[in-house]
């Protein structure tokens, strides 16, 4: 199947995400290997706001997917922070295009982003406020306009979990150096996760190196596995 050019990031000439599973893989590797729900319940039971980390922000499809995943749940009155980064930040419009495939399942969600996104100046470097308030309580959406180090330096807080979506690391090396996955291991906090759909050996030895304990799972969406580290 062709991949429609929308899809592709330019930058890295590699899609920004699976076309066919994207909101069923991020689930998957993302959200059900990292226990997602049970952590954000306990985070939120002793009055902390969950804390996630992200390598690559792009069309903001892990996020409408979160939105999803806990809409579908029982958890209600969720503080979630949501921290992550983008160098290459893509405009409003393009966003709507690349996410409305997804419109039947999550229209509203994909709504509730755009709107937000279209409010910030991406033109300007640093952090930008995206407030999600939804049904089931409050994703704070912290996006750091600017290189991957940077923001993970910028971090005021460790995070409880890390979602590394940064293009494969054949097409993009820089998101996946030794250098940004040991910040990332030293904003982690004990017991974290992070997670991720390559299982490439220099992925895994980095990944060590910062301090996580890795996991292979079956993989989705063509992927044979997928990993999964704690810290
Ligand atoms: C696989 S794509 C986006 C995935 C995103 N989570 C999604 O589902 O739409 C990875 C994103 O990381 C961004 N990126 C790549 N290298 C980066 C870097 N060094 N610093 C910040 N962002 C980077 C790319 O521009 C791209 O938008």
């Amino acid at each position: 199947m062709l991949t429609p050019s929308y899809l592709v990031n330019e930058k890295f000439d590699d899609r920004y995400f699976d076309v066919v599973n994207a909101l069923d893989e991020a689930q998957q590797i993302h959200f059900r290997n990292n226990d997602l729900l049970e952590r954000i319940a306990s985070a939120n039971r002793a009055g902390k706001p969950f804390v996630i980390g992200e390598t690559g922000f792009g069309t903001g499809r892990i996020a409408v997917a979160l939105m999803e995943y806990i809409k579908m749940s029982s958890l209600r009155d969720v503080a979630i922070e949501y921290y992550s980064v983008e160098l290459y930040p893509i405009s409003p419009s393009r966003m709507l295009a690349i996410l409305d495939g997804f419109r039947d399942r999550v229209g509203a969600e994909i709504d509730a982003l755009v709107d937000a996104y279209q409010g910030i100046d991406t033109s300007i470097p640093g952090w930008h406020s995206l407030h999600l308030r939804q049904p089931f309580g409050t994703i704070e959406v912290k996006l750091w306009i600017g290189e991957a180090l940077e923001m993970v330096e910028a971090l005021e807080k460790p995070c409880d979990v890390w979602f590394l979506d940064g293009h494969g690391p054949k097409k993009n090396p820089s998101i996946w150096r030794p250098e940004l996955l040991l910040a990332v291991g030293q904003r982690t906090i004990a017991g974290g996760t992070c997670s991720t759909f390559t299982v490439a050996s220099a992925v895994r030895n980095a990944l060590m190196a910062a301090g996580f304990t890795l996991k292979r799972h079956p993989g989705c969406g063509g992927k044979k596995e997928v990993l999964q580290g704690l810290k």
